[in-house]
């Protein structure tokens, strides 16, 4: 398996995340943050993909929280538009755990 390959269609995605959730940030008047997380590496390839399915696994949990905060605000185009984004999420948790060869682990959901 060519793994930038496989990357590439998620990678698409997450920008196109990224450009929704900037305009759900200005429509409700705030600034995105601009410090992203720092990055795992590794040379080997299934670690980095641990490292990604981690990562994945905290994004759910995370859009999982803003989609309820979204409805408690009665914003609820907005939790539309993360319930898109956490299908594909989930996509994505899904493809690296079945690349792992293990369950696609449970996020749960945040705080
Ligand atoms: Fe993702």
């Amino acid at each position: 398996m060519n793994i930038a390959d496989e990357l590439a269609v998620p990678a698409k995605e997450e920008l196109d995340h990224a450009l929704q959730i900037a305009d759900h940030v200005d429509y409700l008047g705030g600034m995105p943050a601009v410090t992203p997380k720092s990055v795992k590496t590794s040379e080997k390839e299934a670690e980095m993909l641990r490292f990604d399915l981690e990562n994945e696994k905290d994004t759910i949990r995370n859009y999982r929280r803003r989609v309820k905060q979204a409805e408690e605000l009665n914003e609820f185009a907005i939790a539309e538009s993360l319930r898109g984004i956490l299908v594909q999420e989930q996509d994505h948790r899904t493809a690296l755990a079945t690349a792992l060869g293990i369950d696609p682990p449970n996020p749960g959901i945040a705080d």
